[in-house]
């Protein structure tokens, strides 16, 4: 049964850090050129956080952004969610340690485990939650250190990724219909095609394991690729039959930044190419924040607008992918 109250994102933020990487920088890492990189993935540059910047930090720069924009106060949070592959630590959630920095002291706080798809899971979650009554404001934070367990000198993957953070504050009511219900969906058979195998119960910390290089993440960057288009295109599709919704009535679909090639495959199989927001080239993927990044940026560069139908995509590792649609009432 569908939830009866009406979601709405009342604010978004996001953040990157100082530190840029162009590819250029990266001929001098890895053997690889800007050509190369700018041609396979579309991107020209990521943010590198700081040694001493950590990812609970990210996504505190972009919590108070979100928290702003809203016009809310820390203290009015119930609910309060990061979608990470970084966390700080195993224990305790990377979202307890951002509780403590903004002075969320009201919330629940909990990470949520879903790699790359994460920020959209995790929306979906606090909207459920806010819909059922069970929580009234809810915060919403996708945030990644990728650069920790990325291996430097595998340029198959080193040149892929960025950091950063982006959030969004969900609360019930607003105009319109709101955030709407997701089409989502895993498939736990195809997990070792995108993981970080070491340094958890499976694998643990051991000199043999870090040896082996087992603490970085590893990927089958075509079988990825082949997947990404067909689920996040299946996602979008179902996802705008659930809620009744024409392709035509979209205004803007933002995807998961993962690689140029894999939004031009969605875009030219539903035939939207007009109507794709990216923003791969100046942030690389950066997981489970891409999406929230891409959102609050397009907010704020007036791409969407109050009233406009918007659709969002995500597909990671597990694998993982959903889709979700909402109705724009800032
Ligand atoms: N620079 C130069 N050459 C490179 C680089 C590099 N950075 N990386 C790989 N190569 C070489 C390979 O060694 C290989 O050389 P060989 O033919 O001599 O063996 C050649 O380029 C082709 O390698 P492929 O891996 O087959 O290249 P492909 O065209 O598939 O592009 C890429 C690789 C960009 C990773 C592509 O597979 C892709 O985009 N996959 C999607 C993966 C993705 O986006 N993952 C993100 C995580 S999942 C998510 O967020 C959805």
């Amino acid at each position: 049964m569908e939830p009866s109250r009406t979601v709405s994102i009342i604010g978004t933020g996001s953040y990157v850090p100082e530190k840029v990487l162009t590819n250029r920088d990266l001929e001098k890492i890895v053997d690889t050129s800007d050509d190369w990189i700018y041609s396979r993935t579309g991107m020209r540059e990521r943010h590198i956080a700081a040694a001493d910047q950590a990812t609970s930090d990210l996504g505190t720069e972009a919590a108070r952004a979100a928290l702003a924009d809203a016009g809310i106060s820390a203290g009015e949070i119930d609910l309060l969610i990061v979608a990470t592959l970084s966390p700080d630590m195993l224990f305790p959630s990377t979202a307890c340690f951002v509780q403590e920095q903004i002075g969320a002291k009201n919330a629940f706080c909990y990470d949520l485990g879903a790699a790359c798809s994460g920020f959209l899971y995790a929306l979906d979650n606090a909207r459920n939650q806010i819909a059922s009554g069970a929580v009234k404001t809810a915060l919403v934070i996708g945030a990644e250190k990728m650069s920790t367990f990325i291996d430097w000198n595998d340029r198959s993957t080193c040149i892929l990724f960025g950091d950063g953070a982006g959030a969004a504050v969900l609360q019930a009511g607003g105009e319109g219909r709101g955030i709407m219900a997701s089409a989502m969906g895993s498939d736990g058979s195809l997990a070792d095609l995108l993981w970080t195998p070491g340094g958890g119960s499976r694998n643990p910390s051991s000199q043999e394991m870090i040896d082996q290089g087992q603490q970085y993440l590893k990927m089958q960057g075509r079988e990825v690729f082949k997947h990404a288009v067909v689920r996040m295109a299946e996602a979008l599709t179902q996802a705008l039959e659930k809620n009744n919704i024409k392709l035509d009535e979209i205004k803007c679909f933002i995807p998961h930044q993962a690689n140029i090639r894999i939004i031009d495959a969605i875009s030219k199989r539903l035939g939207v190419a007009d109507r794709m927001y990216t923003n791969v080239e100046k942030y690389a993927n950066t997981s489970s924040a891409a999406l929230a990044i891409a959102l609050d940026e397009a907010v704020k560069d007036g791409t969407i607008q109050r009233g406009d139908l918007v659709a969002l995509t995500v597909f990671g590792g597990g694998f993982t992918w959903g889709a979700n649609v909402l109705e724009w009432g800032k």
